[in-house]
């Protein structure tokens, strides 16, 4: 197959997330395409923000931010948190907020799973904030669940492809696993 080069464009799928963070006091929330996991041992996250965005300072002054993946359900309401910046529009009522016993961060209910981050390290890259978080709690609804470990397909995550949010597709392989056979001097 010829390829050809397209430029320095990205192409691929990424993770529709809504984070949550204190701003000014009050719950805040934004649309996020760019986040994913860093590390295992500490388990860590990062996600990306524009520094142009109202949520940034928030995260700063209070060091934690919770990564919430949606389920088709909520994918308006994502949207709109994504559309309106939080300088001009009051969005803590877009979503019911939930905190655990600390109550530095908002989580939301609606989400089946929300991960709790402390901020380990910001790096400051041209035009955005990256924030690098340690997972400090993980909470998944409980219907979401098989032998008490998340179970995709019952999360229903809706991802990012090409601008259109998409569903989780069917399993293709299983990981760790579909290259052993490939694997030389067993
Ligand atoms: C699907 C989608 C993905 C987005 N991904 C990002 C992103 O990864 N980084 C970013 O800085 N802004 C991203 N945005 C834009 C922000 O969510 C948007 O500008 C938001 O209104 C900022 O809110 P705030 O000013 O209250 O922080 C995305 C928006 C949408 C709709």
């Amino acid at each position: 197959m010829t390829k050809r080069n397209i430029g320095n464009m990205r192409v691929g799928i990424s993770p529709s997330v809504i984070v949550g963070a204190l701003v000014n006091g009050k719950e805040n929330y934004i649309t996020l395409g760019q986040c994913s996991g860093l590390s295992m041992n500490p388990p860590m996250m990062y996600i990306s923000i524009n520094k142009v965005h109202y949520t940034n300072d928030g995260i700063k002054e209070n060091g934690y931010f919770s990564i919430n993946i949606p389920s088709d359900k909520i994918v308006q309401k994502m949207d709109y948190v994504g559309l309106v910046s939080g300088r001009e529009v009051d969005k803590s009522g877009v979503f019911t907020p939930f905190y655990d016993e600390d109550g530095k961060t908002p989580m939301i209910e609606e989400c089946p799973v929300n991960i709790l981050c402390k901020v380990y390290q910001v790096v400051d890259l041209p035009n955005y904030d990256v924030f690098f978080g340690e997972i400090v709690g993980t909470y998944v609804n409980e219907d979401c669940l098989t032998d008490d470990k998340p179970d995709m397909k019952k999360i229903n995550q809706v991802f990012l492809s090409g601008g259109k949010y998409c569903y989780v597709g069917e399993e293709c392989g299983t990981a760790f696993s579909d290259g052993r056979s490939l694997i030389k001097d067993k």
